[in-house]
């Protein structure tokens, strides 16, 4: 989704723009741009649709450069992807604007600036916020007074970064909804979207909260809240390693980060057990009392965090008696419930950004509808995290490709944690909770054993590329492992994945089965092992094509209908996360063989901040 980066300095920026652009693309997006004050203190501009290496090399062949700019990559939202609707966005030679986020009143805002003569080059509301400041800015006098004016007018969600040759060395920033964050440096300031963008020139950060304007010069930073009081907000430094976002040995990002998956389960399982004991603080300090009062759980998020969920579910309802629901935030944000009593609302997100998500809890907040709100997520700094009253980090490190990987496995292994430290609260430490405990440490091993199942998968993926539907099947917890295995071969090959709890094929979807049809199975040992087994009968008779991932000792016999990739035998617990991992390896080899952009899917953004 779209991505900001901005500069204040005492030397040119164009580079430094342009290498924060790149390390915003994991994001996705459709076009890009930049603006700069040149030396002349005049606006100068340079778009492009495509890549951001497009850009660059516009820049190469025309250059510009300054000591202030702002750049942007653009997901389209109003208006196609196209250069005119490209930011930043200008308003004459007043201003130019970056804009992340949705201004939902924009037409009526377009009407009100069109009585003023004010006339439109592009289909977004971006453009909007460009002539709106530049209205107040005549005005008041100052980029900064304009800003505060403006925003009063603006309904939606905005991340902002203006420039105007009216004032040069200065930019003015505004959050509402969308993240926003000032780097800080030495006669230099930066702003950006996200820490990334800015870790080749700073470490030191500011996050700028919900309804903040803030003025960036060389030396003075200047915060106003939604009050438009002035205000401090805390300096962080970051230790966010320069080096996630380089790929090493890898060809992309997303098998990096599958192969980092025995590390991002380590470093979030270190000090958060202790012999067989689940460390209460994981999730806080003092909260012990406030878990042991919880009657129900709500559990909310998007996507690959929503299949979370969907595990989570099975497994607190298979070991405590605490009813469990789960439910895709774009749903439940708009959707009447009734409260109930002593409920604990836990959203799962990797970004910690994402809209809906941030929205459901949002609501929930509103109404004092629970008992407390617990967020799973892999940002520390994400607007998610500062809402919650609990959270339980994942320990992922930055996930680049758009297709997650590491953050589920994570976020499933950060369920366990919750669910053993409910459980102590709950009626103290049980035999399951201690075996839950020592099991979860054999997870790295497990995972990093499976990993060696790769060139087999290689080899397998041939077997998919010229289909254009497979489905997935898998029952109990492993239903969700099923839908997470479709989606990621859907949203990096494109070829059409349905996942189904395979008893519920008999009710339609077996229509779809016959000897074109890829059916992905997983089949760990457990109670519904022979169940499965019997709905896999039914797809062979129909000539169904079967790829079952099973355990060493479920007794699966291939033949020439059917594949078996043998996976070591796993505690039932464990099994949800281990066959993950060779439907994630698929996926990926599928995409490779068929030639896709496998780290930056199209249509698909990283981090959803726009509803
Ligand atoms: C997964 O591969 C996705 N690209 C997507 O479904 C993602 O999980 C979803 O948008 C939620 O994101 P979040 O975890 O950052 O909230």
């Amino acid at each position: 989704m779209c991505g900001i980066i901005g500069a204040v300095a005492q030397r040119p920026v164009a580079d430094i723009l342009i290498e924060g652009l790149r390390r915003l693309e994991y994001r996705g997006y459709d076009s890009a741009g930049l603006a700069v004050l040149d030396s002349t203190n005049r606006l100068q501009r340079s778009r492009a649709v495509g890549k951001v290496a497009m850009l660059a090399t516009k820049l190469l062949e025309t250059p510009i450069d300054g000591k202030t700019g702002i750049a942007h990559t653009r997901w389209a939202t109003h208006g196609k992807p196209a250069e005119m609707n490209a930011h930043p966005h200008v308003s004459g030679t007043w201003l130019g604007v970056v804009h992340n986020g949705i201004i939902e009143n924009y037409l009526a805002l377009r009407e009100k600036l069109g009585s003023y003569g004010y006339g439109f080059d592009s289909e977004t509301d971006t453009e909007v916020i460009a002539h709106l400041v530049a209205l107040h800015l005549k005005r008041e006098g100052s980029l900064l007074k304009a800003t505060l004016k403006a925003r009063q007018e603006f309904k939606g969600a905005y991340a902002l970064a203006i420039l105007s040759p009216e004032e040069p060395n200065t930019l003015v920033v505004a959050r509402q909804g969308s993240p926003l964050i000032i780097g800080l440096g030495i006669g230099e300031n930066f702003v950006g979207s996200d820490i990334q963008a800015m870790l080749p020139v700073t470490n030191r950060f500011i996050y700028l909260e919900n309804g903040d304007v803030a003025y960036v010069g060389l030396h003075k930073i200047e915060i106003y809240n939604e009050e438009g009081e002035l205000v401090e907000r805390p300096i962080r430094e970051s230790r966010a390693k320069d080096s996630a976002s380089e790929l090493g040995e890898y060809r992309h990002f997303m098998l990096k980060e599958i192969f980092e998956q025995p590390t991002a389960i380590a470093s979030t399982l270190e000090n958060r057990l202790a012999s067989g004991h689940f460390l209460p603080s994981i999730v806080g300090q003092n909260v012990m009392e406030t878990l042991a009062k919880v009657e129900e759980i709500q559990i909310i998020a998007c996507g690959t965090s929503y299949h979370a969920g969907m595990v989570g579910r099975y497994w607190i309802e298979s070991m405590t008696d605490i009813p469990c629901t789960v439910e895709v935030a774009s749903e439940y944000r708009y959707r009447r419930q009734p409260l109930r009593k002593n409920m604990l609302f836990v959203t799962i997100s990797q970004s910690g950004e994402t809209a809906d998500t941030l929205a459901a809890l949002e609501k929930i907040k509103e109404a004092k509808g629970c008992l407390a709100s617990l967020s799973i997520c892999n940002v520390a700094e994400s607007s998610l995290v500062r809402e919650s009253d609990m959270n339980l980090m994942t320990v992922a490190g930055p996930e680049i490709g758009v297709a997650s990987t590491k953050a589920f496995t994570t976020q499933l292994l950060a369920l366990q944690l919750l669910l053993g430290t409910l459980i102590q609260a709950k009626t103290g430490e049980t035999d399951a909770s201690r075996k839950l405990a020592q099991d979860l440490q054999l997870l790295p091993i497990l995972v990093e054993q499976v990993l060696e199942l790769n060139p087999v998968i290689e080899k397998l993926a041939e077997q998919f590329i010229d289909k254009h539907h497979s489905l997935f099947l898998g029952r109990g917890a492993q239903y969700p492992i099923a839908l997470e295995g479709a989606l990621k071969l859907k949203e990096i090959s494109y070829i059409h994945a349905e996942a189904y709890p395979a008893g519920e094929l008999k009710h339609g979807p077996l229509a779809l089965v016959d000897s074109e049809m890829p059916v992905v199975a997983i089949a760990p040992t457990g109670l519904l092992l022979e169940k499965l087994k019997s709905n896999l009968e039914v797809v062979h008779a129909r000539g169904g094509q079967l790829y079952v991932f099973a355990s060493q000792n479920a007794q699966m016999k291939p033949d020439e209908q059917t594949h078996v990739i043998e996976l070591p035998a796993v505690p039932e617990m464990l099994a949800p996360i281990v066959y993950t991992i060779p439907l994630q390896l698929l996926a990926y080899h599928v995409a490779v063989l068929k030639g896709t952009d496998v780290d930056k899917p199209r249509n698909l953004a990283k981090s959803v901040t726009v509803e």
